[in-house]
């Protein structure tokens, strides 16, 4: 089963993660990472802004979960972008091996094949960061993808478009395609780590982690993986109907297990 760390809040979970991909770099400084966009990464990669510094990062390679179809790589909310300003300049990281789905229009038809020769061509991913959508979306797998899905393009639901339509004009500037790896991509990292907080995930989460296997709730698949961390708060913890057993768990893991 994943392994549920209740946090006291978004602060915390970040620190935590970064602590853990830090020590990571730091003993394999070739690793390669599974990036995630949206809000909730955002405190991991805060908390690796110091937990980094001095460490060389020139040989870290990371692959992102996704990208818009159709959005000028230029756009502020591209994920390129998003990428380059959350994660590659902070973090110092060598903007040529970092790595995102192309969603530009010519190409498109064999972009996702393209994508998962890249990433097999890097060993595959180390540690997967995974956000999780209020429909139980990873990447942007949306309800329904199958589990042994490939990187590929997409439809995205009114629901994520509405979701997401805050980091644009309005829900009809969201683009209505994207490219993301898909649920078989995800699966194939040797770690993944999925965050959540506060009280708008605590469903997604619940089915997420306890739920049945289904591809409606495509988050689900991680019960499939046999490493799999999920870093929560409490809101986002309030509907798990283990977290006594969770919290008792990691209260009395040993240090030497880490995450
Ligand atoms: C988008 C991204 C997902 C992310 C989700 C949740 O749909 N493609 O990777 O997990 O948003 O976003 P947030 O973390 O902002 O709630």
């Amino acid at each position: 089963m994943a392994e549920v760390i209740i946090v006291r809040d978004a602060a915390a979970g970040g620190a935590l993660v970064a602590d853990h991909i830090a020590a990571l770099v730091r003993r394999r400084p070739e690793t390669v990472l599974g990036l995630a966009t949206g809000s909730t990464p955002l405190p991991v990669y805060a908390a690796l802004r110091t937990r980094l510094a001095g460490v060389d990062v020139s040989h870290v390679r990371a692959f992102a979960l996704d990208e818009y179809v159709g959005l000028d790589p230029a756009h502020p909310e591209s994920y390129a972008r998003v990428i380059e300003r959350e994660v590659v300049r902070p973090l110092g990281l060598d903007p040529a091996r970092v790595r995102l789905p192309r969603g530009t229009l010519p190409g498109i038809e064999h972009a996702g094949e393209d994508y998962e020769h890249e990433i097999a061509d890097a060993g595959g991913i180390d540690l997967q960061i995974l956000g999780i959508g209020s429909d139980g979306h990873i990447g942007f797998n949306e309800p329904g993808s199958s589990f042994a899905s490939r990187t590929r393009v997409k439809t995205l639901t009114r629901q994520t478009r509405e979701d997401n339509a805050r980091f644009f004009a309005g829900p009809d500037e969201v683009p209505r395609h994207c490219i993301t790896q898909g649920l078989g991509t995800i699966l194939d990292a040797r770690h993944l780590v999925l965050l959540a907080f506060g009280e708008g995930k605590a469903a997604a989460v619940a089915g997420a982690v306890e739920g049945p296997l289904t591809a409606s709730l495509p988050a689900s698949a991680i019960q499939l993986h046999e490493r799999v961390s999920v870093v929560v708060d409490e809101a986002a913890a309030s509907t798990l109907g283990f977290a006594d057993y969770y919290r008792e768990a990691w209260a009395h893991k040993p240090a030497w297990q880490g995450l």
